[in-house]
């Protein structure tokens, strides 16, 4: 080949390669370019390089300075190329731009559900007032959730109907104590007895079953927090100061604690327990002093020792506070309502 057909070769290369790496519109039209004229193999400047070796001795340094000249301008060329595309605003696969001033997706964070957060508010309330929390079970023998509160066989709240018993298939066998979901957390009150000597000061949180139809204050299921305060010389007093204080830190400085006097079989005497704001009372749940034969039954002496016990509804604590209207809203685990918590 002729220096002057080799140069010209040259020439027309060097165009041919700027203009198609300038023109490279993504980092995969670059590197299309790139193999075409650089590429180690069967690059065009490849090719070139090989037809250096056909000029004539005498042009071979003329033609060689040429070759190195258009190598390096395309090369030049390249860098120029990339350094355009990384400095470009990011594109999608299909080179589409995208604007990155656009609000991104929010990622959605899980957050603990109302009851939940509620009852880690009233364990930490009432462990600053001396009661630790403590847990039972939820599917429980009668003679805990019965006979030991002195709720006896023909008691009315005994029925099969306002209760869930659990299938006689599931029963553990025969001839021991029948098993339902528990009706109430007292029967927390009667495991912790058996096991502790006074003084006790529990509360114990957790979920309860009676067969209500669903409505905007009845569900099914819901959670009580119970509390039980066993000790020498305990009061009637003392029930009403700690549900005060309960109320006034859950609830604020102005909440008002009022007793109805009431009955259950596991105290003596028997109170609803009544709160209120200005205008409106509204029912929390049950308490009184433990019966006598209560104690006795877990081989306590109620000479020695005396104590209240209360248990609250926890869903109606957390509705009051939160302004919540019905209890089925906290159940229907729709994430406009529990994002809100
Ligand atoms: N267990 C009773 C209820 O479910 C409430 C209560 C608890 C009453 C403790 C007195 C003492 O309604």
């Amino acid at each position: 080949m002729s220096l002057e057909a080799f140069i010209s070769k040259l020439d027309q290369l060097q165009a041919a390669a700027t203009e198609a790496l300038a023109a490279a519109a993504n980092r995969e039209a670059l590197e299309a370019a790139r193999i075409e004229f650089l590429g180690a193999k069967s690059g065009q400047l490849k090719a070139a390089q090989k037809q250096l070796g056909t000029v004539a001795g005498p042009d071979k340094p003329a033609a060689g300075k040429k070759f190195n000249a258009a190598k390096m301008a395309i090369e030049q060329a390249f860098d120029a190329a990339q350094t355009r595309l990384e400095s470009a605003p990011p594109t999608s696969k299909d080179g589409a731009l995208f604007d990155i001033t656009l609000p991104g997706e929010p990622i959605r964070i899980g957050r603990r559900h109302p009851v939940t957060q509620t009852i880690a508010e009233l364990k930490d309330i009432m462990g600053r007032l001396g009661f630790t929390a403590v847990d039972g079970p939820e599917v429980e023998d009668e003679y805990h959730n019965f006979e030991a509160l002195n709720i006896p066989e023909i008691h009315p709240a005994r029925d099969p109907l306002d209760n869930f018993y659990l299938a006689a298939a599931e029963q553990q066998h025969a001839s021991a104590s029948p098993l339902l979901l528990r009706s109430q957390t007292s029967t927390v009150q009667i495991r912790v007895m058996e096991e502790t000597q006074p003084p006790v000061r529990i509360i114990s949180l957790g979920r309860v079953y009676r067969p209500d139809q669903p409505d905007a204050t009845h569900y099914p299921m819901f959670h009580q927090m119970e509390g039980l305060y066993i000790d020498k010389q305990v009061t009637m007093a003392d029930l009403k100061s700690v549900l005060r204080l309960f109320a006034t830190s859950y609830l604020g400085r102005d909440v008002h604690v009022r007793f109805r006097p009431s009955f259950f079989p596991f105290t003596e005497p028997s109170v609803e327990v009544d709160m209120s704001w200005g205008d409106r009372w509204i029912e929390f749940g049950g308490a009184g002093m433990v019966d006598p034969h209560v104690l006795k039954a877990v081989g306590y002496d109620p000479e020695e020792v005396t104590g209240f016990a209360f248990g609250l509804g926890v869903e109606r604590l957390c509705m009051r506070r939160h302004h919540i209207t019905d209890i089925r809203y906290l159940f229907a685990n729709d994430v406009r309502f529990l994002r809100q918590f």
